[in-house]
């Protein structure tokens, strides 16, 4: 498994950081044999997987019972867990309890934080205590309604050299990675520079240190809206659909089953039955 210290050296050696995120055990499993670098159990599963509309319906006990299929399904990669809306903006031994609580129930190696500012308190005190915290900057669903919906950030000279800042001051309090979301990609090139941590991108370049994508996105698996800076590596949803239709009109016409499919019994027993 990688480890933190893996995830610098990759940065200082330019060999890309590749994450996906999974919720389930078989995802975890797909994720694992195709040697992916980190795995994200994202808040995202609200979305993706539980049919809400934000991520912020999800609770603790959604992310520890995701997380737990996911490290069941993937024991050799280092998997990091979104910490929920409104987890950890309150009293930061409370943060740290809940945290405490996601690492020992599943196995995770890093909770993932959005925000810095009053969050900077929380990653800290995390980090201090043994959790390696990935922090998340630029486009924060959490705080999507704050922001005034799912917007590219950082746009102005302003509100770049802020984020600029507000990444070393993750740095600075002991995160051991950002993902930066939904950025101009020059801002991403300038944050990746100013960081000895590495940053991981979504919407947000090719110079980031590494790249993030949504299972379902990247696999185009499901209904869902998906991002205009999501690539399709692939057309899961088709083959689901096409599945399951052929399914339905196998049973229908009498396709399905055939005896390849069917126990017997011997003839002297049905023999018993008929008399
Ligand atoms: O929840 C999630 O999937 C995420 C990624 C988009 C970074 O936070
Ligand atoms: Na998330």
């Amino acid at each position: 498994m990688k480890s933190t210290s893996d995830f610098l050296k990759m940065k200082a050696e330019g060999e890309k950081i590749v994450m996906i995120t999974a919720y389930d055990h078989p995802a975890a499993k797909f994720a694992e044999e195709a040697g992916v670098d980190t795995i994200l159990v994202g808040d995202s599963l609200g979305m993706v997987v539980l049919g809400y509309d934000s991520t912020l319906p999800v609770t603790v006990e959604d992310m520890i019972h995701h997380a737990k299929a996911v490290r069941r399904g993937a024991k050799d990669t280092f998997v990091v867990v979104d910490m929920p809306f409104g987890s950890y903006h309150g009293d930061s031994n409370e943060t740290l309890k809940t945290a405490v609580r996601m690492m020992q129930e599943t196995g995770a190696n890093a909770l993932k934080l959005e925000g810095a500012g009053v969050v900077l308190t929380a990653i800290e005190k995390l980090t201090t205590a043994g959790v390696p915290v990935v922090a998340h900057l630029g486009l924060q669903p959490q705080s999507a309604s704050v922001l005034g919906g799912y917007k590219v950030q950082g746009k102005t000279a302003e509100q770049a050299m802020k984020l600029i800042q507000d990444a070393k001051e993750c740095e600075a309090a002991g995160a051991c990675a950002v993902v930066l979301e939904c950025i101009p990609h020059q801002l991403t090139e300038a944050v990746t520079k100013a960081l000895k941590i590495p940053t991981i991108g979504i919407g947000a370049g090719a110079s980031a240190d590494g790249q993030v994508l949504v299972y379902h996105d990247l696999l185009r698996y499901g209904k869902h809206h998906i991002p205009k800076f999501a690539e399709s590596f692939s057309f899961v949803g088709e083959e689901v659909e096409s599945g399951i239709k052929n399914y339905k009109n196998a049973v229908k016409d009498g396709s399905f089953p055939t005896l390849k499919h069917s126990f017997t019994m011997k003839d002297e027993e049905l023999s018993q039955i008929y008399g």
